[in-house]
């Protein structure tokens, strides 16, 4: 089970009257009809929908997920943590830069893929543009707009935008993304379970782990430490250490850091508070961030994330005499991990730096369905304590709305 303890000066003040009103709050904003990610793990129905589609294309060689934002982050995420090389190549158009562009579609045979694209509002700039790009490849290829329906599968609204619309006029399938569930909190919905599927992840397993975490989470007794972590990173936030370092001890988590960034940064960066997500992870950033980290202004707190157990390892026995050499000899490459893991921690407590350890037993699915709701979790309840809204994004809206202006302009 994912574990959490608090390394750090800074004890919180758990029975405060703002906590229990945070709590309430917190506990009322999980129930209400109008937020829905707390409740996927029950969403069967989108489980059953996302393998009915798997099995309907499963031949496919590639797989092209056309998304941004929290429409790729989380599907990256899950494929990168997780997947164990299914055969299906992947390719994620996640940006509008054409020489990326070029040098993705470059390595698929469209005839052989299933393009999947995935937009809550349907309307999003970045994957319409992907969209037309691929329609107009398609052509290329001599594939006609009633083949449309054997290379599209979209994940969208319910019922609202462009792309449902589309569905019903190509007679594409298309998965749900429900209502009640915002782009960055989408993962456990159809967008990351069909790429998911795809790659050969138990998708159950993930949403068993993220069960768990629902019922800890949603108990103040039972989660006592939740509310207290919440409570401390508030406090902190206030006496203006408010940047946050997630730094799991693991390469395939380097995306889980690059989805976290998302979600704690547009959730909770509004009406000038925030606290501003910085990704990294170890060992490799030992060698570049950690200076700052452990020595620069202390203004940060770093979650740090040990994986207990590696699926593989390596014996680093040698016979060579250089000292460096020699003191490795006896132990293998994840106890190297671990040794870096444990003297990063005590030094930045020594430091007087505040630290969060998260633990994980092993990357597997259920571990990682628990970090992410326990993730999603924490983003919320950090939004009550600060006194933001959690779901919504105005600053990134009116950007957009500035593009399609300069658009108009230059027709
Ligand atoms: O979290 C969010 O709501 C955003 O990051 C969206 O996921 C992103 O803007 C993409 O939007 P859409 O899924 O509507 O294309």
């Amino acid at each position: 089970m994912l574990n959490w303890k608090l390394r750090s000066s800074h004890k919180a003040k758990v029975n405060s009257p703002e906590l229990e009103k945070a709590m309430s709050s917190y506990l009322k904003t999980l129930a209400s009809p109008e937020i829905g990610f707390f409740g996927l793990p029950n969403r069967k129905d989108l489980v059953e929908e996302s393998q009915k589609v798997f099995n309907q294309f499963k031949n496919k060689k590639y797989f092209v997920h056309v998304g941004i934002g929290g429409s790729a982050l989380g599907p990256e995420m899950l494929l990168s943590s997780l997947g164990n090389g299914s055969g299906v190549q992947f390719v994620f158009i996640n940006n509008i830069d054409p020489d990326d562009m070029c040098r993705k579609l470059d390595k698929v045979d469209l005839k052989e893929a299933l393009i999947y694209v995935v937009s809550k509002s349907g309307t999003t700039a970045e994957t319409v543009a992907a969209m037309a790009i691929l329609m107009n490849a398609l052509k290329d290829a001599g594939i006609k707009e009633n083949q449309y329906k054997d290379h599209f599968v979209f994940c969208t609204d319910p019922v609202k935008g462009e792309l449902r619309r589309l569905s019903k006029e190509w007679n594409v399938a298309t998965l749900e993304i429900p209502s009640n569930v915002g782009g960055r909190y989408s993962v456990l919905t159809p967008v990351g379970l069909l790429p998911a599927l795809f790659s050969g992840i138990n998708i159950q397993d993930i949403l068993e782990g993220a069960e768990d975490i629902q019922r800890h989470l949603s108990d103040p007794k039972i989660g006592a430490s939740f509310f207290e972590l919440a409570q401390w990173l508030k406090e902190l936030h206030d006496q203006g250490i408010n940047q946050t370092v997630l730094m799991p001890y693991s390469s395939l988590l380097k995306d889980f850091s690059a989805w976290f960034v998302q979600l704690w940064a547009e959730s909770l960066g509004k009406s000038g508070k925030g606290l501003t997500p910085i990704p990294a992870y170890g060992a490799t950033d030992q060698h570049s961030q950690m200076q700052l980290f452990m020595e620069g202004p202390n203004d940060k707190v770093l979650m740090l994330i040990e994986v207990e157990k590696f699926h593989n390892d390596y014996s680093l026995k040698n016979s060579l005499s250089g000292e460096a050499f020699k003191n490795l000899a006896p132990f293998k490459l994840s106890d190297l991990m671990k040794a870096e893991f444990e003297g990063t921690l005590t030094a930045l407590q020594e430091n007087g730096r505040h630290v969060v350890h998260l633990q994980i037993p092993s990357l597997q699915e259920e571990y990682v369905g628990q970090l992410i709701l326990f993730a999603e979790c924490l983003t919320v309840m950090v939004g009550e304590l600060i006194k933001v809204d959690p779901f919504n994004q105005p600053g990134v809206e009116a950007g957009k709305k500035y593009a399609n202006a300069w658009l108009k302009n230059h027709q």
